[in-house]
């Protein structure tokens, strides 16, 4: 990760521009600060906190793109801006100097606004090191893949190879798959691929396979599609078996210790350990009814920030079906601010900011699904909104 700590920290008037970054405000809570970039394409905050008359200056997590190197060099310039004098810092490594774009990594816009395929789609979950998804790629170039991952430098590191193995019929998305389901077609995808997913053991609720996955991935599948699990652990094979099992209808293929063509980084690990591997099959024979698109959340309209941030506390909604945790408030001067919030269901959470003016309202990033769990979300936060404004 990213990080300068410094001695002393001054202030620019914003907005400022330095370099190719331009810092568009400061949001500031009891214990942090958040420095809006955007460079080049790529917007995000930069977080500040102070502890013990040092700042450590870092990315904040969840609006950081998924090429670390924009980071950088968006930190070097608000260092350069600032004059700190840097007590440490990782950001002038020469590995993260060239600022270059990879086209196989997409964005949640390009899926909800341009991703047309007239190819049958192959989904690979959590790819990780990507061995098995860029074999795929190369062994079958008349299936456009989609790899979704949330580790980011696995994404990049597997963006540099598809550009330099020529690779064009893959689109990688940062993006929690149990999310991102929800949003593909019904009937669209031939295979997906669930291979050494995290076991979870003592946080089961966080496991990819879960009965609502595999209800997605039985709409999304095609007939005759599979979906397909690999596992090292024997605790997550009996546990999917189990989840597979209590569909009404299901074929099922079991095979132990089969040979692919690819060996993944973790199965190498595994390999070397002797232990047993695992491939869980499930087959999906019907047609499902189309479902229509979903798109991204929006707001219609502002808020009053002054008494909004008057009358806020952290707040927790929720019922069976979603929560909303609307956790901090962020002061950009007196009319707007931002507030950090996490909300979806149990299963499938997320975590975003709310910029808020008397002109306009929208999440940041701009990126939230219309999933059911997230317009339940979306409707609690409008009311809040709305009561608290009073
Ligand atoms: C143990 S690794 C296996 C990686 C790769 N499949 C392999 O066989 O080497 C599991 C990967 O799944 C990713 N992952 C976990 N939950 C995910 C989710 N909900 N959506 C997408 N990726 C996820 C993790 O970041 C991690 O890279």
């Amino acid at each position: 990760m990213p990080n300068i700590k410094t001695k002393n920290l001054t202030m620019p008037n914003f907005p400022a521009t330095f370099g190719e970054s331009h810092f568009c405000f400061v949001a500031s809570s009891d214990h942090e600060k958040l420095v809006k970039v955007i460079h080049k394409t790529y917007e995000f905050f930069i977080q500040i906190r102070e502890k013990n008359g040092t700042y450590l200056i870092k990315a904040d997590k969840i609006t950081r793109p998924s090429q670390v190197v924009f980071v950088h060099q968006a930190m070097r310039d608000f260092r350069d801006l600032c004059g700190c004098e840097v007590l440490f810092s990782n950001i002038d490594s020469h590995k993260y100097k060239t600022l270059k774009s990879y086209a196989a990594l997409k964005s949640i816009s390009y899926f909800v606004d341009a991703f047309q395929y007239d190819k049958e789609l192959w989904v690979e979950v959590g790819f990780g090191s990507g061995r098995h998804l860029l074999h795929q790629a190369k062994a079958h170039p008349d299936i456009q893949f989609v790899g979704l991952e949330i580790h980011k430098p696995s994404i990049e590191q597997v963006a540099k190879q598809c550009e330099l193995q020529e690779i064009n019929n893959i689109a990688l998305l940062d993006f929690d798959a149990r999310i991102f389901f929800e949003f593909l077609a019904s009937n669209s995808v031939g295979r997906i691929f669930v291979h050494f997913p995290v076991p979870w053991d003592e946080k089961p609720h966080r496991r990819v396979i879960s009965q609502d996955f595999i209800q997605e991935s039985l709409r999304i599948l095609k007939p005759e599609g599979t979906l397909e699990l690999r596992t090292d652990s024997d605790k997550y094979f009996h546990y999917s078996l189990g989840e597979f099992l209590r569909l009404n209808k299901a074929t099922l293929s079991i095979k132990k210790n089969q040979e692919l063509a690819i060996s993944s980084k973790y199965e190498d690990r595994w390999k070397r350990q002797e232990k047993d591997i695992y491939d869980l099959t499930l087959t999906h024979h019907d047609s499902d009814e189309a479902k229509e698109k979903i798109g991204k959340l929006a707001f219609e309209k502002g808020y009053d920030f002054a008494t909004i941030n008057k009358n806020f506390v952290p707040t927790l909604r929720k019922d069976d079906s979603y929560f909303l945790h609307i956790e901090k408030m962020y002061q950009i001067d007196t009319h707007e601010g931002i507030i950090k919030v996490s909300f979806g269901s149990s299963f499938k959470n997320e975590r975003a900011f709310i910029y808020l003016s008397s002109d306009k309202t929208q999440y940041f990033p701009d990126n939230v699904l219309a999933t059911k769990a997230n317009q339940k979300a979306h409707d609690s936060m409008k009311e809040w909104l709305n009561e608290i404004q009073k």
